[in-house]
């Protein structure tokens, strides 16, 4: 069996939410759109909205895989891009060890 992977939400009113991987969910974006909490993924995962922002705890950055080129350059536009914590929802994939990630929604643009 495959474990259901959760992470600790912030969202943008400061609430503090656990958000649990659904059915059928492969990304972190996907789980965060679910639970209407700010995160539009106008593109549908596409790297080119931004609208997946989030800022994930720094000391959990380096267990993420590296941004790509598409991903960095869209970010870097982003008003609210903080090197050491953003990341597209949408290009983050699950994996076991998200369990417990720490993040907030990053504020709107
Ligand atoms: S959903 Fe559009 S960039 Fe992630």
């Amino acid at each position: 069996m495959t474990s259901v992977i959760s992470v600790k939400v912030t969202t943008r009113d400061g609430e503090e939410k656990t958000v649990t991987q659904g059915a059928g969910h492969t990304t972190l974006m996907q789980m965060l759109y679910e639970e209407d909490i700010g995160v539009e993924a106008v593109c549908g995962g596409c790297a080119s909205c931004a609208t997946c922002h989030v800022l994930i705890d720094p000391n959990w950055m380096g267990k993420l895989p590296e941004r790509d080129q598409a991903e960095l350059m869209l970010l870097q536009y982003a008003e609210f891009y903080d090197p050491e914590r953003s990341r597209l929802s949408c290009q983050l994939a699950l994996t076991p060890d998200m369990e417990g990630m720490p993040m907030v929604i990053a504020p709107e643009e």
